[in-house]
């Protein structure tokens, strides 16, 4: 038995088909400039919740004849990051819970009670990536990166930039997909041949190239530019434990992944490649990457990080070119983030169980704010649930503010939050205020790059030694006179004057 509620996407284009049918993609003709102009139209679509959209008439000032059309949007909802993954979006919390399981140090008692928890199990046991021989569906073509709609973004970008391009890296030594690393690193383009990968040094990519780099070899290096829906998601949901990106989307689409021979490296690919680059980085050769407008909503600063040479470039026949934007939310990342947030909150209750949710604002920059909402019975609990949360997860330690609330607090609604924190706390006896902590490399508001302070607000009822105080009774409206108010409500609505409408 699946755990997929959809039909198989083996590839991109059944994806696409599956989201046309359901109203969900859309074909545009009129030529759109990849020069500012398609992240600027992105920019509208994806704030409206729209649909994909793949611009057919990419265009760069008169430049006109790109090898591809160019496909954004395609997760902006989260339906359709969902969907991508083979199931319906009221589904995601279940998947939650069986990645806590791939995690959780007491595995499921029997197969057969793993099975019956998550019947995801059954093809989860079994996904070792599959090698074919070769992939007729590819066809070599000049490699020229040039020839592919990269877009640029925003107007100080410091050029064009790869957006979704999978990195797949490997260690030194024999060519293993288990051992391999599949990652979303954004790439700018020096030129035909040249492009700049920008892994953050924590990423498993940046971790394979220390090991080249310690060995002074040329690191092998592959990307895939658009492929089947769940390979793509799968290399940006934190994988659990030793679960390998390739294994988890092995475990979405219920079958193991099949991977073909690169032409020119050894490595290997996903057979459902739209467009795959090979290449290779130099020992020690690094080229100053940026700025670029980036997800906090600022131009990050430039840095230094490896060029890439491309070898080879391959294409399906009629592929598509996927790419998006990043920016103040919403864009991509943060649909996708907030959506993560599903697959979190198991992990952080399996942990910490007096963690009832949990909320990232998209608008934090997805990971800057977060507030949990706990089931508080004793005093200084809050504290040990924000302790608890900044140190369960390497991404965790990000979030600079962390507020707790009790149950009866809607966390997705500021107004409520802010009624707790001004009900519930006091400055002097409820923050908890950290110094020299880790926080995000790109966060240029701390003192020092990489190294800032936390504030935990505790905003929950205080109890026991908490205070010598008792807290006022909140205010409420008996059920039943709350239904009967509803029902005048609506009557009222119905006999509103034209013009004076309650809506
Ligand atoms: C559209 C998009 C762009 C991203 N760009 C970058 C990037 O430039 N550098 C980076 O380190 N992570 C970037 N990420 C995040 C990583 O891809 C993501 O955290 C992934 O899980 C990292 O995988 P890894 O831990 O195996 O390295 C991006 C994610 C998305 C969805």
């Amino acid at each position: 038995m699946s755990g997929r509620d959809l039909p198989p996407f083996r590839k991109l284009s059944e994806f696409l088909s599956f989201l046309e049918s359901e109203g969900d993609f859309q074909r545009f003709e009129a030529p759109v400039d990849i020069h500012l102009e398609a992240t600027a139209l992105h920019r509208k679509v994806i704030a409206k919740g729209g649909p994909a959209l793949q611009l057919t008439a990419p265009r760069k000032g008169s430049k006109s004849d790109f090898l591809a059309p160019l496909l954004v949007n395609l997760f902006g909802t989260r339906k359709r990051i969902a969907n991508g993954l083979g199931i319906r979006p009221d589904k995601l919390p279940e998947l939650g819970e069986f990645l806590a399981s791939l995690r959780s140090p007491q595995p499921p008692k029997s197969l057969r009670e793993a099975y019956k928890l998550f019947p995801m199990a059954k093809a989860g046991l079994n996904t070792r990536p599959k090698r074919i021989g070769s992939n007729k569906a590819l066809e070599p073509t000049d490699p020229d990166l040039c020839q592919l709609p990269v877009q640029t973004c925003w107007p100080d970008d410091a050029g064009p930039l790869i957006t979704w391009g999978i990195v797949i890296t490997r260690p030194p030594g024999a060519d293993d997909p288990r051992t391999y690393n599949l990652g979303i690193y954004r790439m700018q383009v020096l030129g035909p041949k040249t492009a700049i990968i920008r892994w953050l040094p924590f990423r498993g990519g940046a971790q394979h190239y220390r090991k080249w780099q310690q060995k002074g070899d040329t690191m092998p290096v592959a990307i895939v530019i658009g492929c089947d829906p769940a390979t793509l998601l799968s290399a940006v949901i934190p994988a659990p434990g030793d679960v390998s990106e390739l294994a988890l989307a092995g475990i979405f689409n219920d079958t193991p992944s099949r991977l073909a021979p690169c032409r020119t490296i050894e490595m290997h690919v996903p057979e459902s490649a739209e467009i795959v680059l090979e290449g290779e980085i130099k020992p020690g050769e690094v080229a100053l990457e940026g700025p670029f407008g980036d997800h906090t909503g600022y131009y990050n600063d430039a840095a230094s990080y490896p060029v890439f040479h491309l070898n080879s470039m391959s294409l399906r026949k009629d592929p598509v070119y996927l790419s998006t934007f990043t920016g103040r939310a919403p864009d991509e990342p943060s649909v996708i983030g907030d959506a993560m947030t599903d697959i979190f909150r198991p992990i952080l209750r399996q942990a910490i169980p007096e963690i009832v949710d949990v909320f990232l604002p998209p608008a934090t920059c997805s990971y800057r704010f977060a507030v949990l909402k706990i089931d508080k019975s004793y005093p200084g609990q809050a504290r040990r649930a924000m302790m608890g949360f900044w140190s369960l997860l390497p991404q965790f330690s990000m979030t600079k503010y962390v507020i707790a609330v009790d149950g009866d607090i809607d966390i997705r609604c500021w107004d409520d939050v802010m009624w707790a924190i001004a009900t519930r706390s006091d400055p002097e006896r409820d923050l908890l205020v950290l110094d020299r902590t880790p926080v995000d490399q790109l966060d240029f508001a701390s003192p020092v790059e990489g190294l800032g302070g936390k504030l935990g607000i505790d905003a929950t009822i205080k109890i026991g030694a908490e205070t010598t105080r008792s807290f006022a009774e909140k205010l409420t409206m008996p059920a039943e006179v709350e239904a009967r108010a509803d029902a005048l409500f609506a009557g009222l609505q119905a006999t509103s004057p034209a013009g004076r409408h309650i809506q």
